[in-house]
């Protein structure tokens, strides 16, 4: 990875800590965090936040920035978001027409990651980062994004 991009890794992670400190309620830190990650990542194309119904075993759409989504409810195992929710781990898809269990939302989205939020050892919900590129998502998006959903599960 370039020093750039590490650097504006470690410039958003500290921005994070600070939005999460802020005095602003969950919802709206977790928009403003969609908000920072879009202006700031050019491959970055439409974030947002899923939360867990347990009681459902489904994923609930929270605060996001980019197009309106249509899933705003997805059964665990459906589509990318579901299967991460049911491996409790990070799933990458670098090209998501290579992927049969997809919900699409837009036909500009070409890739897609989801980092899942923990809680006490639970999933609590999602990170979902949808990209206009192909194959985006390096080691370092993934690590810098992990690190990220630790900081973010402090709201919870
Ligand atoms: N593509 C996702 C659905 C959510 S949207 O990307 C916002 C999926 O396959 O789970």
């Amino acid at each position: 990875m370039g020093k750039t991009q590490k650097k504006i890794f470690n410039f958003l992670l500290e921005k994070v800590r600070e939005i999460v400190k802020g005095p602003s309620g969950r919802d709206e830190k977790l928009r403003a965090i969609c908000q920072l990650l879009i202006e700031n990542v050019p491959h970055y194309d439409w974030v947002g936040f899923y939360f867990v119904d347990r009681s459902k075993k489904e994923l609930v759409l929270g605060p996001f920035v980019g197009e309106p989504a249509e899933h705003v409810r997805i059964p665990f195992g459906r589509g990318i978001c579901g299967q991460a929710a049911e491996r409790r781990t990070t799933f990458v898809v670098q090209d998501v027409s290579k992927e049969e269990n997809y919900l699409a939302c837009s036909p500009k989205v070409k890739s897609e990651i989801v980092i899942p939020l923990f809680k006490g050892g639970e999933i609590i919900g999602e990170l979902d980062i949808d990209s206009h590129t192909l194959s985006p998502f390096t080691e370092e998006d993934r690590v810098f994004l992990e690190d990220m959903c630790k900081i973010v599960s402090e709201l919870f």
